[in-house]
């Protein structure tokens, strides 16, 4: 799968992208990912990206020439077909079910807005308006480094087959508790089922628990 990041600041994704189970992704070939800078696609030697708003108000607007071209960019990359999305807090909200539902494209192309947001057209430019919930956040690029992740985790291979199946939100339910080494800390005990060696026991624990969280 690939995803196509465009922002206005790509070296915020570095660190992330290059870390645990994303990097292992992209070094497994199940997952690339290009970060386009959206100041590439101007049109004036000053590489202007954004202008004020039309009928006066505070802060600055991504422009749709500028948008548009780094979005067929972007398309042009891969014969496969792309779903473009706009970062937007006005969008649909993520969860996990639509995590899943986005995972089984090709191609994602992830329009980080900024400052004041972007020119309205854009809107007409993109597939879906995708929020991570009800905050304002200075830009689209938390909300794409949060959109990658959650994808690229369940796509298969990315993880063991068995770490996605009890995991919170599958089936919708909630994960059992879990506990590691020590058994005791200061007075903190772990359930002494989970130490009794009782593999048939332990699952019935953890389905009891389980069903009890999540109601
Ligand atoms: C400061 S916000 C713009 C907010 C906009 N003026 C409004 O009131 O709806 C700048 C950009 O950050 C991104 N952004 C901020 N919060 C977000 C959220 N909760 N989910 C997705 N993207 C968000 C969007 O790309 C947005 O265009």
């Amino acid at each position: 799968m690939l995803f196509s990041v465009i922002s206005l600041f790509p070296q915020m994704f570095e660190q992330v992208f290059n870390l645990s189970i994303l990097k292992r992704a992209q070094e497994k070939k199940l997952v690339e990912i290009r970060l386009i800078n959206l100041r590439d696609f101007t049109l004036d030697k000053y590489k202007t990206v954004d202008d004020t708003p039309y009928g006066g108000g505070v802060g600055m607007l991504l422009k749709i020439d500028v948008v548009d071209k780094a979005i067929s960019f972007a398309k042009a990359h891969t014969p496969d077909k792309s779903l473009t999305i706009l970062l937007d807090p006005q969008g649909v909200t993520l969860s996990q079910t639509l995590c899943r539902k986005l995972s089984q494209n090709q191609h994602i192309i992830l329009l980080c807005g900024h400052y004041e947001g972007v020119d309205a057209r854009v809107y007409d430019l993109v597939d879906l308006r995708l929020s991570i919930g009800n905050f304002i956040l200075t830009g689209g690029e938390i909300p794409a480094m949060a959109v990658v992740d959650g994808i690229t985790r369940l796509i298969p291979g990315v993880l063991p087959q068995d770490a996605l199946t009890t995991e919170t939100f599958t089936d919708n339910k909630y994960e059992f508790p879990q506990y590691t080494r020590p058994a005791k800390y200061n007075n903190m005990t772990v359930p002494p089922v989970l130490l009794s060696g009782n593999h048939a026991l332990i699952s019935k624990w953890r389905r009891r628990l389980s069903k009890k969280i999540s109601r």
